[in-house]
């Protein structure tokens, strides 16, 4: 693995700043060392240095991108955390099935590749298939790769051996030769699209649920509060917010309260 320079260093941190916020620490050298080597394999440069000169040298926002893509941490599974789902089904949706009667859309806003819209998919075909046509999941992720992922529905076995109830592979998945594919009923109610979080939202619509789960750990706090004021706007009065367990509005928005259950806590827009 070729050694990054403290400019090359300090070049890619500003880059992957601005296309997306993400915050790289000094000590991420090694990590960004190794991330750089393994898109250095799908290019033609002979090394990072040779890289990172091309795009110091002109402009290629595809390699731009490429390198914001692989800056970005991707790890997920199916029903990551588990409690979220539960909620949704046992104390959310309910409610917000009852206090309207139009479609109910979810964004899932940092899908990576896909398992948690599909679990969110899933947890409702299974706890409360009543409202699951009228359910619509909006899955968004800044990096290309991992939503074109995402729309094939394509899982290896790992993947799909990572938090999958064992009953569900049957049920929702067709097997094709060493993959998985999600079966018809699941792809048809998730819809992928490329979004950054800092990016133009003007193309989404009022939300009533929003899963924004494990993301903003990667942003600096005044970003984590940008994305929870605009996340604020766009969910409705009765809307609800997931974040991640390690993740909160405290000290960062007072847009929202949290509701604690038997589970766990998910927020609501304060009234
Ligand atoms: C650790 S994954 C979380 C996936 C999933 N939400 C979960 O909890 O399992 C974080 C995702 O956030 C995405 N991401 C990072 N910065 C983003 C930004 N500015 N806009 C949209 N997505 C972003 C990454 O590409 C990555 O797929």
């Amino acid at each position: 693995m070729s050694e990054i320079s403290a400019s090359d260093f300090d070049f890619v941190c500003s880059l992957v700043y601005k296309s997306s916020a993400i915050a790289i620490d000094t000590d991420m050298k090694y990590l960004v060392e190794s991330r750089l080597t393994s898109l250095l394999r799908k290019t033609d440069f002979a090394d990072i240095p040779a890289l990172l000169l091309g795009l110091r040298t002109t402009a290629n926002p595809e390699l731009a991108e490429s390198v914001v893509d692989a800056m970005t941490t991707n790890e997920t599974s199916f029903f990551r955390d588990s409690h979220p789902f539960t909620m949704l089904c046992e104390d959310v949706l309910p409610d917000i099935a009852r206090s309207h009667s139009d479609t109910i859309t979810i964004w899932c806003a940092a899908c990576s590749t896909g398992q948690e819209p599909y679990t969110i998919a899933m947890s409702i075909l299974e706890n409360c298939p009543q409202i699951a046509s009228r359910v619509r999941i909006k899955a968004t992720d800044i990096s290309k790769e991992v939503v074109t992922k995402a729309e094939t529905g394509r899982y290896s076995r790992l993947e799909v051996n990572r938090g999958l109830p064992v009953q569900h592979l049957p049920k929702y998945f067709v097997r094709q030769g060493l993959h998985w594919d999600v079966n018809s009923t699941l792809r048809n109610m998730v819809s992928f699209k490329q979004l950054n979080l800092f990016g133009n939202w003007d193309d989404l619509p009022m939300m009533d649920i929003i899963f924004l789960r494990n993301v903003l750990i990667y942003f600096a706090p005044e970003d984590k509060a940008k994305v929870l004021q605009s996340t604020a706007k766009i969910l409705k009065p009765d809307g609800c917010l997931f974040l991640g367990l390690s993740e909160t509005t405290l000290n960062l928005n007072t847009d929202y309260k949290r509701v604690t259950t038997d589970h766990s806590h998910y927020y609501k827009i304060t009234e």
